[in-house]
């Protein structure tokens, strides 16, 4: 099952990613995670994208098709993958359309994951993320055990940079304009299916699990 998870900026991607991989054995690939993890290791493809990063703006087509299709022709993906961010608007559409064309795949479901603004605001401003692990948190939702402490590793909880409000407001708007145009690209392939964002974490992921199970497509 090759499955897209489609949401505006702190929908849930990554958390219903994380629960949704475990759930059916298949990788999570966030292309936001691999840029973030290149810019802390300061590689030549995360000091080009740092600065798009930092601004809410997208990093350059070519740089993220590209780390797409070397991550997707990795043998975890044989059996499937869940895309957490990616494709992010019409060009990388095509693009990874193309991609799996050639290795004689294609997207089974995108599912996108629909939350009210204010919401989001909340669940973005009160996001804090383990620089060790990656696991994510909320200040009220989800809150570590021990303060500033991961509860998984013992790594330091920090609040990313791209979640001040300034930036979190033009992350917003870049997806209104460059993103939201895929929600037309995939229903005319009849493969989109919106899901209620709101709820526990569990609930949403019993959600998508149920409407991927609806379309006969249950790995
Ligand atoms: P990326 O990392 O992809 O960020 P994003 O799309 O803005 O998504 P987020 O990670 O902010 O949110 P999410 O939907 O994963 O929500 P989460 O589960 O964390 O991209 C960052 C940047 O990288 C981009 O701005 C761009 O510069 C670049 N980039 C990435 N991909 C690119 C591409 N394809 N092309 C070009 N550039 C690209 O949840 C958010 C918070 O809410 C967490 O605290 C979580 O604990 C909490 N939460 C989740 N679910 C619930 C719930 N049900 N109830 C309560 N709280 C919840």
């Amino acid at each position: 099952m090759n499955l897209i998870l489609f949401g505006p900026p702190g929908a849930g991607k990554g958390t219903q990613g994380k629960a949704l991989a475990e759930r059916f054995g298949i990788p999570q690939i966030s292309t936001g995670d691999i840029l973030r993890e290149n810019v802390r290791m300061n590689t030549p493809l995360g000091m080009k994208a740092k600065e798009y990063m930092e601004r809410g703006a997208l990093v350059p087509d070519e740089v993220v098709v590209d780390m797409v299709k070397v991550r997707i022709s990795r043998d975890d993906c044989r059996r499937g993958f869940i895309l957490d961010g990616f494709p992010r608007n019409v060009a990388q559409a095509e693009a990874l359309r193309e991609m799996l064309r050639g290795i004689g795949k294609q997207i089974d479901h995108v599912i996108g994951i629909d939350v009210p603004k204010e919401e989001i605001i909340r669940r973005l401003s009160g996001r804090r993320v383990c620089r060790g692990c990656g696991a994510n948190y909320h200040v009220i939702y989800n809150p570590p055990s021990k303060d500033s402490v991961c509860d998984r590793c013992g790594g330091e909880i920090y609040q990313r940079d791209d979640d001040r409000e300034e930036t979190i407001e033009a992350r917003l708007e870049v997806y209104r304009q460059q993103t939201l145009p895929l929600v037309d690209y995939y229903t005319r392939m009849g493969i989109y299916r919106a899901v209620d964002g709101t709820g526990s974490a569990e609930q949403i992921t019993e959600r998508i699990v149920g409407i991927i199970g609806q379309r006969g497509n249950n790995p």
